[in-house]
């Protein structure tokens, strides 16, 4: 179920004096199983951009084709089931009296027996890190972090082929941040769906992505792999990002060891760099 994206502009409140360009002439293909990451600062156009996958919003100009069906078109019911959205902040979404109600409710829509709905929850609430005892309470007990994975679980539970999230983790402790992530790495290995994650952290992007699309006021300015984006500091810089800390940290070694690989991007990737070169020292002592 491949994305296709030719020539996408839209426009806030066009005609009116508030009227801003969100998007200019975006061109952008997503493959099927793809992990992509999309950065850029605050009003570059990621939201904007992922309300367009799922027809949330149509293009002012250009198309969107979701395994070649433009999302102009009537069919949207169909197309959601397909392209599952976490909107930034996805607990404002909870509304339902329990957590088993609110994961079921895109089921409950499709009238499925309850007993199938059952075994479909227990599956997603393990693919999401919950317990079933959280099942019977209110979502409004829970923690952010349980809250965020609900509505992950509400997602997944209609068994999108494209799973998109929008800063699942903005709010969370370094704990609750690294166990989503954890499993939506997990959902994308087993399930082999295609993902798409929206995040302001360099370091996670780095860490979990094939793929990095970098936006700037509503174009993309970059778009390659973990390595290709992130080695290119001076474009980040351009427009005010910058690359993972620790690819600072390994360019800075690399004037006094020029024989170490500095494209390590994440703390993992710059350990074994550096224990790899260290070991061939002791070797030759
Ligand atoms: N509902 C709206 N009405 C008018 N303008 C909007 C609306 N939503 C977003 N914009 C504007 O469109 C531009 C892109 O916004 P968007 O929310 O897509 O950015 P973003 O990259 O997701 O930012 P953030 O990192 O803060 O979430 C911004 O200039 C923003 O002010
Ligand atoms: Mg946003």
């Amino acid at each position: 179920m491949p994305i296709i994206i030719e020539n996408l502009s839209y426009i806030y409140m066009q005609g009116t004096p508030f009227e801003k360009t969100a998007l200019k002439d975006i061109n952008l293909t997503i493959n099927d199983g793809e992990f992509a990451g999309i950065i850029g600062h605050t009003g570059s156009g990621k939201s904007t951009l992922i309300q367009h996958f799922n027809g949330l919003l149509k293009p002012t100009s250009g198309r969107v084709l979701i395994n070649g069906a433009d999302t102009a078109g009537k069919n949207l019911k169909e197309l959601r089931r397909h392209v599952g959205v976490v909107f930034q902040y996805p607990e404002h979404q909870l509304f339902d009296e329990t957590v088993y109600k609110d994961i079921a409710f895109g089921l409950y829509k499709q009238k499925i027996p309850e007993e199938q709905i059952r075994s479909e929850i227990m599956r997603v609430i393990e693919a999401v890190g919950l317990d079933a005892g959280i099942l019977e309470k209110s979502p409004f007990e829970l923690s952010g972090g349980q809250k965020r994975r609900v509505a992950i679980a509400g997602v997944l539970v209609m068994k999108p082929e494209i799973l998109i999230l929008d800063e699942p983790t903005a709010g969370l402790d370094p704990k609750g941040r690294d166990e989503i992530f954890g499993n939506i790495l997990k959902i994308h290995e087993t399930l082999g769906i295609t993902v798409i994650l929206v995040s302001h952290s360099m370091e996670d992007i780095a860490r979990l992505v094939n793929r990095v699309i970098v936006m700037n006021k509503g174009q993309i300015e970059l778009d390659g792999t973990v390595a290709e984006v992130f080695a290119d500091t001076q474009r980040l810089e351009a427009i005010g990002l910058s690359a993972p800390q620790v690819a600072y940290l390994m360019q800075g070694l690399k004037d006094f060891l020029p024989e170490i690989d500095d494209r390590a991007f994440t703390v993992a990737a710059a350990r074994d760099e550096l224990l790899r070169h260290l070991k061939g020292k002791v070797r030759k002592c």
